[in-house]
């Protein structure tokens, strides 16, 4: 941040003190993330030095002290350490394999959220690892992109859990994802990606706390926190209902995404089906 921008910040955070009864508030992440924006420099408190002309001036001006700046890779480390060892939600604690964090580059300008591991993901630690994933991992390299490219994340860091010798998986209940979306608000927070894509219902629920229909949500642009947020099919429906127009309308959402991100389209990923 430049110092005539880091001058209006404190003047603003300044007059909320004196305006306001409560004292301006961030939470740790954002802090971190503050600093982070910084090119060079971490701005250590000021320290009062000398007294020019019966004014005291500010010494941190002359006094600025380099510090090295986390990079997001390292700011996500502490979130993955205490999802790590959550147990907010003891029968998900007592069941899961491990808990599956997310995966793929913290400096992404797309981030995909998914609903919650299941069983493959359980069992491997990774999002979308699974057949649903395959096909993910087939959208985003249709894009022109890596899996490492982007970020992955799901509402749920845990598999909901399944009664004994049962098969497939479950949703997440309301109060699991209301649990467990802080972890995902602090990822998204740090990383701050361009575009978030939320891939089905119970994504987009989690994380912006609205029911609706696909049909009506989808291939629309929506916000969370200003960060647009294209939604679209959850690539599990897509293997269920194998009908070429619902995959055309996936594949027409990440046309749009793609548009967001001013990344170049071909005619042949114009013209392509999933
Ligand atoms: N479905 C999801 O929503 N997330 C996963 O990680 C896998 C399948």
């Amino acid at each position: 941040m430049t110092e005539p921008a880091l001058d209006l910040v404190i003047a603003a955070l300044e007059k909320i003190r004196e305006t306001n009864d409560r004292f301006p508030r961030a939470s740790r992440t954002v802090l971190a993330h503050l600093q982070a924006t910084s090119p060079v420099a971490v701005f250590l408190p000021a320290t009062p030095k000398s007294n020019e002309g019966g004014r005291e001036r500010s010494a941190s001006r002359t006094e600025r002290r380099l510090q090295a700046l986390p990079s997001k890779a390292e700011l996500l480390e502490p979130i993955r350490e205490r999802v790590c060892a959550c147990r907010k939600c003891a029968h998900l604690a007592c069941s899961r394999t491990q808990t599956v964090f997310g995966v793929g580059n913290p400096d992404a300008d797309l981030m995909f959220i998914g609903e919650a591991p299941g069983v493959d993901e359980d069992q491997q630690g990774e999002p979308f690892v699974g057949r649903a994933g395959q096909l993910l991992t087939k959208i985003i390299k249709a894009m022109n992109f890596a899996r490492e490219d982007v970020y992955i994340a799901n509402i749920l860091k845990c598999r909901p859990d399944m009664p004994s010798g049962s098969f497939g998986n479950r949703a997440p209940t309301t109060t699991e994802m209301q649990t467990c979306r802080p972890y995902l608000v602090e990822q998204i927070d740090v990383i701050q990606p361009k575009v978030l894509v939320a891939l089905g219902a119970v994504a987009v629920e989690g994380l912006l706390g609205m029911r609706g229909t696909m049909r009506e949500m989808r291939g629309r642009w929506h916000a969370y926190n200003g960060i647009p947020l294209m939604i679209t099919y959850h690539p599990a429906y897509l293997l269920r209902n194998q009908a070429p127009s619902e995959k055309r309308k996936v594949w027409e959402d990440m046309l749009e995404v793609l548009e967001r991100l001013d990344q170049p389209i071909t005619e042949r990923q114009r013209n392509y089906f999933l």
